[in-house]
């Protein structure tokens, strides 16, 4: 199961009025796989499932650039697969949307969920596709588009950082990129807020605050204790990649505050918490909420 998954199976209990189904395509539990219709569609139908959570995804940014079709499938069409299953049975549709649906712009402020979208590569263009067919779908959808994601689980930018800032003396980390890390944790709390009462629409969806990845990872190193290591800022043309990332992906959370009345953490305080659990060992029964 992907980090998001995860974080909101551990959250499940907390949430007794919802009563979950967890699937994955490798893991232990329920095995679908999204891009299967018939198998989906039967599962919702004889359970009388009344929301999908599409967690589900290909996450894999550069990887992309070469799996076009691959991403496209697990990304876009399998959305339309879903969507449709959810417009002929009545039910929601949660879908997880990226930041890298922008990027290919000049935004300096905070980006508002109308914002022409924009995106640079494979996997940006993938995600935009899927919001622009759950938009048109006709089904009852409320898309979450988040940012810079990362959980106590799986492969994540708080992870790789924790173990590079403990091994290395010295580390050099982009500063010319900015947005806002979101811990998975706090987008499961969202997601439960979503399905108690759906609003249907786009909101965009992170923690609070700005940074960029150097001051993440000098966090992440402060917060840890690894402080020996020298974390220094550099620019992005030093690392040069398949994908051009977005420079500032900020995104304006004022909607979703307001429409489901809630107030959100600073990011540091989320990383806190997560680094916390981390070091805890996170075993699933002793992690903090
Ligand atoms: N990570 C970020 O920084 C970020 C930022 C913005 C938005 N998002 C979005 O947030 C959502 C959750 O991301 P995440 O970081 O939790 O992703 P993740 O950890 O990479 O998890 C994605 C999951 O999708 C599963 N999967 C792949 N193909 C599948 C299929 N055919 N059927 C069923 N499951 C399949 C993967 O299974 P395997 O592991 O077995 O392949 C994996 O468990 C995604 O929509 C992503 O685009 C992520």
């Amino acid at each position: 199961m992907g980090q998001l998954g995860r974080s909101l199976s551990v959250r499940a209990s907390e949430h007794p009025s919802h009563e979950l189904i967890l699937s994955d395509i490798t893991g232990d539990c329920l095995h679908l796989d999204i891009t299967s219709r018939d198998e989906i569609r039967s599962l919702v139908v004889s359970e009388g499932i009344q929301a999908i959570v599409n967690c589900a995804a290909y996450t894999n940014v550069e990887g992309a650039e070469d799996n076009a079709a691959l991403c496209n499938m697990l990304n876009a069409d399998a959305v339309a697969i879903l969507a449709g299953i959810m417009k002929e049975t009545g039910g929601l549709m949660v879908q997880i949307s990226s930041d890298y649906v922008f990027g290919n712009d000049s935004h300096n402020v905070p980006i508002g969920e109308d914002s022409p979208l924009s995106p640079l590569g494979v996997y940006g263009s993938s995600k935009a596709q899927a919001e622009q067919i759950l938009k048109s779908s006709g089904a009852k959808y409320v898309i979450l588009r988040t940012a810079w994601l990362y959980s106590e689980y799986g492969k994540n930018f708080v992870r790789t950082m924790l173990r590079l800032t403990s091994e290395k003396p010295s580390l050099q980390v982009v500063f010319d990129q900015v947005g806002t890390p979101t811990y998975a944790g706090d987008l499961a709390d969202a997601i439960f807020r979503v399905l108690d009462s759906p609003v249907p629409g786009l909101f965009n969806f992170s923690d609070e605050g700005v940074c960029s990845w150097y001051d993440f990872t000098k966090a992440i190193a402060e917060y840890s204790g690894n402080t020996a290591c020298d974390v220094r800022p550099c620019h992005s043309s030093e690392f040069p990649s398949k994908v051009v990332r977005p420079a500032y992906s900020v995104l304006d959370k004022s909607l979703f505050k307001s429409t489901y009345g809630i107030s959100l953490p600073h990011w540091t305080e989320s990383l806190k918490k997560c680094l916390k659990n981390l070091e805890y060992g996170h075993s699933e029964t002793e992690i903090i909420l």
